[in-house]
């Protein structure tokens, strides 16, 4: 069984339709891609299973949609207009930008740049004589920080601007929801916000395919809870994280901790789990105690009480807010990575094949008459009703050998074959995916049986 490599997964990503490059037919924009029509089905697939998982399956777990972009003043009060930064250098000989904790991490891994103050930072690089990774010349200008919020103008009246921001995450459109939430779902502390949707960021050094990219979509899952059950549940959303990820695939060995030394301003504890990608291990989640910093400074700066009344103790008091939020775009690759496959058969032949959960797979059933003349007629009647309840696709061409592996490549777990049998004794052929094994079954079971598999 042999694993891809980042650019043989791209190229396949091309070629079956789940990830474009960004305005390809102009050249592209560096570091944008576009999901095809494979891509966002599996896309949306995960965000059902998150939604599973995180919504539908908890109390008092409620999902919203805020708007991406938000009255300007949020952004002070998060803390992002004058914190959310990277230290950036640029190369005095070839004039390339940098980031200067990048240039101390890939120069030695075990450097923790991650604790480094700005400072730090530059004398290290300079003590090193860390090279330029595009010229090998060591000589840098000083550390400046850059925000990272992509900023536009919205016009007011004609001839006045105001500078609004593209959100870089959807966590404030959670916490400014918090009274409408509490109001309208009478719910009681701890519950949650849950979010699904893009957030921006002016990522100066983006790579790995859709790792780091500038525009992506995040899954954001924020508990509000009472200051003294904040870190247990802490503890808790870390373990929840590990096995929604499991669920979805991802094997054990594949996963691990790694905790923050250095905090965001917001933060009193802060954990990722990373999946093991081609090119090494990659923040896939985070889970943060948050304290009550954001309520406490959206009521100072918006001016609105946003305490909670808790009737059993007549006390009054600000939330504090656990938060674990996912990359989508991160979580689709590592999904992607773990299932596809190149798998020697016997008699020396290969085939590639993506593992993929049948909750997850874009394509669910593939219809085939094994002879086009003689059985069409009854696998397109059977690939109509079957649409009804699934992603279906109909194949006629080529051998069956051929289009099993058509299906196989994209992650279709089940090929249905229709031949003189179906006609004369309603049954078909049903063959799995992964084990390549055939049952015959009845025509009239298989809806129940595929929907079976796909089970949450
Ligand atoms: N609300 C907290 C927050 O945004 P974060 O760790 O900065 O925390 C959360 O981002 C998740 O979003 C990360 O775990 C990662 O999966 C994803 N993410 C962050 N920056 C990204 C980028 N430039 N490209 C793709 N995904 C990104």
């Amino acid at each position: 069984m042999k694993k891809l490599s980042m650019e043989e997964f791209a190229a396949y990503c091309n070629q079956y339709g789940f990830i474009f490059q960004g305005s390809e037919i102009y050249g592209g924009l560096a570091n944008t891609w576009d999901y095809g029509p494979l891509g966002t089905r599996l896309k949306n697939n995960l965000k059902d299973a998150w939604r599973y998982y995180f919504i539908q399956q908890r109390e008092n777990s409620y999902e919203i949609d805020s708007d991406i972009l938000m009255n300007p003043t949020v952004w002070e009060a998060s803390g992002h207009l004058s914190s959310f930064t990277d230290p950036l250098l640029d190369c005095k000989e070839c004039k390339t930008r940098h980031r200067a904790d990048n240039l101390i991490q890939e120069y030695d891994a075990s450097a923790n740049a991650d604790a480094m103050s700005q400072e730090e930072m530059l004398t290290y690089i300079k003590e090193h004589q860390i090279p330029c990774p595009k010229c090998g010349k060591s000589n840098f200008t000083d550390i400046r920080q850059f925000n990272l919020m992509f900023a536009t103008q919205r016009g007011v009246t004609q001839g006045s601007t105001n500078m609004i921001y593209l959100r870089p995450e959807n966590a404030q459109g959670e916490y400014v929801n918090f009274l409408n939430v509490l109001r309208t779902m009478r719910t009681k502390l701890p519950f949650s916000i849950g979010q699904i949707g893009k957030a921006f960021r002016n990522e100066i050094t983006p790579g790995n395919f859709t790792f780091r990219t500038i525009e992506f979509e995040q899954m954001e899952f924020q508990t509000f809870c009472k200051q003294g059950t904040d870190e247990e549940l802490y503890d808790y959303f870390k373990e929840y994280g590990i096995s929604f990820f499991q669920f979805l695939g991802l094997a054990k060995e594949h996963l691990r901790y790694h905790d923050h030394e250095k905090l965001a301003h917001y933060a009193k504890a802060a954990c990722d789990i990373e999946y093991l990608f081609p090119f090494g291990w990659g923040e896939i989640n985070g889970t943060h105690n948050r304290t009550d910093f954001d309520l406490k400074r959206h009521q100072e700066y918006s001016g609105k009480s946003l305490e909670y009344y808790e009737e059993q103790t007549k006390e009054k008091y600000i939330p504090y807010i656990v938060e674990s939020t996912y990359g989508l775009d991160r979580i689709f690759l590592a999904v992607m990575f773990e299932a596809l496959e190149e798998e020697e058969l016997e008699g020396g032949e290969t085939r590639q094949v993506l593992k993929i959960h049948p909750m997850l797979a874009p394509v669910k059933v593939s219809v085939l008459p094994l002879i086009k003349k003689r059985h069409s007629e009854k696998a397109l009647e059977l690939y109509k009703n079957l649409r009804k309840h699934f992603m279906v696709t109909y194949d006629d061409a080529g051998n069956i050998g051929k289009r099993y592996r058509r299906g196989d490549v994209i992650g279709t777990p089940f090929a249905v074959t229709i031949d003189d049998n179906t006609l004369e004794h309603g049954t078909v052929t049903l063959r799995e995916r992964d084990s390549m094994q055939q049952i015959t079954i009845d025509i009239g079971e298989l809806t129940e049986y595929i929907e079976k598999s796909m089970r949450l």
